[in-house]
């Protein structure tokens, strides 16, 4: 895919909004500022990807080949309306619903520009109205805590479909075709919706069933007037994210095969987990240095050394972090400061995390946040990932605290965590435990 264009400030922050708010009157406001003008999708789906969340094939690349992720994000947290398990029939309805968004829309355009990339995952609580249990290579747990100082609800709707697109408008008129609130997409007939099947879920503690966000240069800054990050506006022009630093390196990502899982019926599915954090960055941003924003949220030695400008797009594709993995412990005892992805980087296989993330920032409920959305082979991994971010090893070692100049910890707070299975694309209508 070529490099993408640049677009309008105004507009980019319109659209964020009408994706937040969602609805008829915000998808036709949306679609008059964007006028897409997107062709259709193919007529013969089938060459589309046999993983669902094969998404890097359809998405343009950076002056050093880092994928740049879609531009809005939407995930729509979903039940099953029927009673009991569900009938083949309820499985052509959700497969056709599925197949029409994929007629309709292109995964990608001549641009470079994403049209419509999607996924369909399943909870744990979905798979407990079988009798028979999932095969054991697929490891998917309830979602639980997994720090000690969090206390997150568990999101345990039955599915959720995660929509991401360059274009809000097109976000809008998928979930408003997907259910039952359209007729037709991008001037395609819908040929079903999941009217009748799927429901828009009831979440523990009343939870949002639809959860929106963006990533990508600009949006941030753009969108930076909420809860969460000071009056001062202080989130550059530049940045991805609210954070202010680049994320996502192709080197610092899990390649698509190795969060794939190779063998039994879920084979060339993944598992997902979908966190929803608060940003709390008035010290981040008011009290703390560059040094120390550089230190905590890469590593102590790329601080000392200046090796970071700006948002970090000098680094190119890899953050250059894995040298520093090994000092994690002398970092805290000497310096009393560790880095976020110094940390993670200690869960590496043959040089590279075992998560893909494909994490966005977001304005829900006027709070900064971040839906850390994240793919691998078993949720295991995951785990790992979260236990060597959370530093417990290191944290009382000279100035380290739990989470006070330990990474970011400090920055962030977990609300919510979801786990779901992702089945490859021939099973992704309401699976049974055998696919
Ligand atoms: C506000 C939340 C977060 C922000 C702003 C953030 C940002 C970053 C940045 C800037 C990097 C370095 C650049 C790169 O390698 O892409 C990074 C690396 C990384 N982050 Fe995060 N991150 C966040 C949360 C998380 C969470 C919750 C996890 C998972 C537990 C995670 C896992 C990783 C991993 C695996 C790496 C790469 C480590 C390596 O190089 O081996 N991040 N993150």
């Amino acid at each position: 895919m070529p490099p993408r264009r640049s677009r309008g400030v105004s507009r980019r922050d319109f659209v964020k909004a009408a994706v937040a708010i969602g609805g008829a009157s915000a998808l036709s406001a949306c679609l008059g500022r964007e006028d897409p003008d997107l062709p259709g999708g193919p007529d013969d789906l089938s060459a589309l990807p046999d993983r669902q969340h094969a998404w890097n094939d359809a998405l343009a690349t950076d002056d050093h080949g880092n994928h740049v992720p879609p531009r809005h994000h939407l995930l729509l947290y979903l039940d099953y309306a029927g009673d009991g398990t569900p009938t083949d029939d309820d499985r052509d309805t959700v497969e056709t619903a599925l197949r029409s968004l994929e007629h309709a829309y292109p995964r990608s355009t001549d641009d470079g520009d994403v049209g419509l990339l999607f996924t369909v995952g399943y909870a744990p609580a979905y798979f407990e109205r079988f009798d028979e249990a999932l095969p054991e290579r697929v490891d998917l747990p309830a979602p639980e805590p997994l720090a000690p100082f969090e206390d997150p609800t568990p999101d345990e709707p039955d599915a959720v479909v995660h929509l991401a697109s360059d274009y809000g408008s097109v976000l809008l008129a998928a979930e408003e075709g997907l259910l039952g609130e359209a007729t037709e997409v991008n001037g395609r007939e819908l040929d079903a919706t999941f009217e009748g099947v799927f429901e828009r879920a009831a979440l523990a503690g009343d939870g949002p069933n639809r959860r929106t966000g963006f990533i990508g240069e600009g949006l941030p800054a753009e969108n930076q007037d909420v809860t969460g990050i000071p009056d001062s506006e202080p989130v550059s022009e530049d940045s991805p994210l609210y954070m202010g630093f680049e994320s996502g390196f192709e080197k610092t990502q899990a390649t698509e095969d190795r969060v794939t899982i190779d063998g039994g019926p879920f084979a060339g599915g993944t598992t997902q987990h979908v966190s929803t954090m608060h940003l709390n960055l008035d010290q981040w941003y008011e009290q703390d240095t560059r040094y120390h924003r550089e230190a905590t949220m890469f590593c102590p030695a790329h601080a000392d050394e200046d090796r970071i400008e700006g948002t970090g797009e000098n680094l190119g594709d890899t953050s250059g972090v894995g040298a520093c993995a090994a000092g994690v412990e002398e970092d805290a005892r000497e310096k009393g400061v560790v880095g976020h992805a110094q940390k993670n980087a200690r869960v590496r296989e043959d040089g590279r995390p075992v998560i893909l993330r494909r994490d966005f920032d977001s304005t829900d409920g006027n709070q900064a946040g971040l839906h850390f959305l994240a793919l691998q082979q078993a949720v295991s991994d995951f785990v790992a990932t979260r236990e060597a971010m959370n530093g417990s090893d290191v944290a009382d070692e000279a100035a380290v605290g739990q989470r006070a100049n330990n990474g970011i910890l400090q920055y962030i707070n977990v609300r919510r965590r979801g786990n779901y299975l992702l089945p490859p694309r021939e099973s992704r209508a309401l699976p049974t435990p055998s696919a």
